[in-house]
């Protein structure tokens, strides 16, 4: 027992970089750095592997962009995989991913803090039950997604139905029959909302400012690999006119179903505010003809069901389902002195550059560029530690030259 009490509270020094984190960033981060001959430990605070797209992500789900815009480093998808891989071809990659590296992260470990100890120049990594690990290198990658946003609305205790978020959303036969509001019209929205429909359920999706919707391809190719090869030759403005235009040709003026585009054109407002824009899977169809509703914001949940910011009546629902977004939990583990992290929990450097922070602290997967971002960050991590792990062997030698200075 006091042995137990004692081994709690001592610290362990792990070799290599320490990674928070098992989903598509921290093992790509892994397995950039197993390339290149650095060990890392890669800590998970659940059971599985790619836990997000594992349990928290609809059954329908599949990719939104093609899938050579959402490959990790050093591994493609298999050849065989439809160009838009769905939820669990994703998970098989991620297992295969990992498999192939050797990365075998540490699961049921739940990093509560983090803090550099500036006396030993490493960072403090305390686990759930007390553990404390000691990294030179700490790698963050947690998501942007790591708890969902559940946002409290007037009388929200009081309404009858069920309400859940998007993140415990499986499929929409549940709801057959069911009037259900939908909160949000992100891609998570537009897709419950229409996965509800194709499953005999009544929609109203809350949409209660403005959106982009773009079609997921133009004449066949993806939207967003139009506007990637755009931008190589056009400023942002110009590439965000022409989707605008061809959007406007294959979905007709939106605003006419209560959806208002931004001031701002898609590709800008992302890379300004990181609002992604709605690629549409087929909810539009389902808008134009009646079988999802659009309305106003919330203004209060009543008990059997919604007042909304357009209606005076009060509506009836038998659901309510929260596509109100994630947040990153980084805010509430690591100390890192606001240096890197703002209180949102993102980087504060811009992407590309965000993913260094000081005294040996990285970031993979916050650049708000999914998968593609979380590449790029691993590489640039991998290679940062790489060097360093090299120079690891000379403080010896360096020893040698003091003493024999001294
Ligand atoms: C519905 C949806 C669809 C998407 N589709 C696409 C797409 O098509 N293309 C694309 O590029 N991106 C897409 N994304 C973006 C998505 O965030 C990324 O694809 C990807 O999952 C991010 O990987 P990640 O490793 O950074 O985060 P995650 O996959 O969330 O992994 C983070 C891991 O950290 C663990 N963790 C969190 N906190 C702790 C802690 N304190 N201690 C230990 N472990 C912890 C979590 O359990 C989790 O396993 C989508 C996102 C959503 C929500
Ligand atoms: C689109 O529809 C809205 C609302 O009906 C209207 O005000 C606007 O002028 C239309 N836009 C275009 C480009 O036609
Ligand atoms: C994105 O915004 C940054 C400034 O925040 C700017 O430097 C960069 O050129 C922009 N990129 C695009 C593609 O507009």
């Amino acid at each position: 027992m006091d042995k137990e009490q004692e081994e709690e509270g001592r610290a362990t020094w792990v070799s290599g970089a320490l990674i928070v984190g098992a989903g598509p960033s921290g093992l790509a981060a892994a397995a950039c750095l197993a390339a290149r001959g650095v060990p890392a430990t890669v800590l998970e605070r659940s059971d599985s592997l790619a836990f997000t797209w594992r349990h928290r992500m609809y059954d329908r789900l599949a990719l939104h962009l093609p899938k050579h815009f959402c490959e990790l480093p050093l591994l493609p998808f298999p050849a065989e995989y439809p160009t838009y891989p769905c939820k669990d071809q994703f998970v098989a990659y991620m297992e295969a991913y990992a498999a192939a590296a050797g990365v075998a992260p540490r699961f049921g470990a739940s990093v509560e803090e983090a803090a550099f100890d500036a006396s030993v120049g490493a960072w403090a990594v305390r686990l759930a039950g007390g553990e404390v690990l000691m990294t030179r290198w700490l790698v963050v990658a947690t998501g942007e997604n790591a708890e969902p946003h559940v946002p409290d609305f007037p009388g929200m205790r009081q309404f009858a139905g069920r309400v859940l978020h998007t993140c415990d959303y499986k499929c929409g036969e549940e709801f057959a029959g069911e009037k259900v509001l939908v909160v949000g019209c992100g891609n998570s929205g537009m897709e419950v909302s229409l996965d509800l429909c194709r499953h005999g359920a009544k929609p109203s999706m809350v949409v209660r400012s403005t959106v982009h919707v773009l079609p997921k391809e133009m004449l066949g190719v993806s939207t967003f690999g139009i506007a990637m090869a755009l931008l190589k030759w056009l400023p942002v403005q110009l590439v965000d006119r022409f989707i605008l235009a061809a959007a406007r040709l294959t979905l007709g003026n939106t605003s006419q179903l209560g959806l208002r585009r931004p001031k701002t054109g898609p590709i800008e407002l992302k890379n300004l505010t990181g609002r992604t824009p709605v690629l549409d899977v087929g909810t539009l169809d389902h808008i134009k003809s009646g079988k999802i509703k659009v309305v106003g914001a919330v203004k209060e949940v009543t008990r059997r069901g919604a007042r909304l910011a357009d209606g005076k009546e009060e509506e009836q629902f038998d659901a309510i389902i929260l596509a109100t977004g994630y947040r990153s939990n980084v805010p509430s583990w690591l100390k890192d002195g606001g240096d890197v992290f703002t209180r949102e929990g993102t980087p504060k450097t811009p992407f590309p550059d965000g993913w260094k922070g000081r005294n040996g602290l990285y970031t993979v997967g916050f650049s708000q560029r999914g998968l593609l971002g979380a590449s790029s960050d691993a590489l640039c991590v991998a290679r940062d530690i790489h060097c360093q792990w090299r120079e690891r062997d000379k403080p010896t030698s360096d020893v040698h030259q003091a003493d024999s200075s001294v």
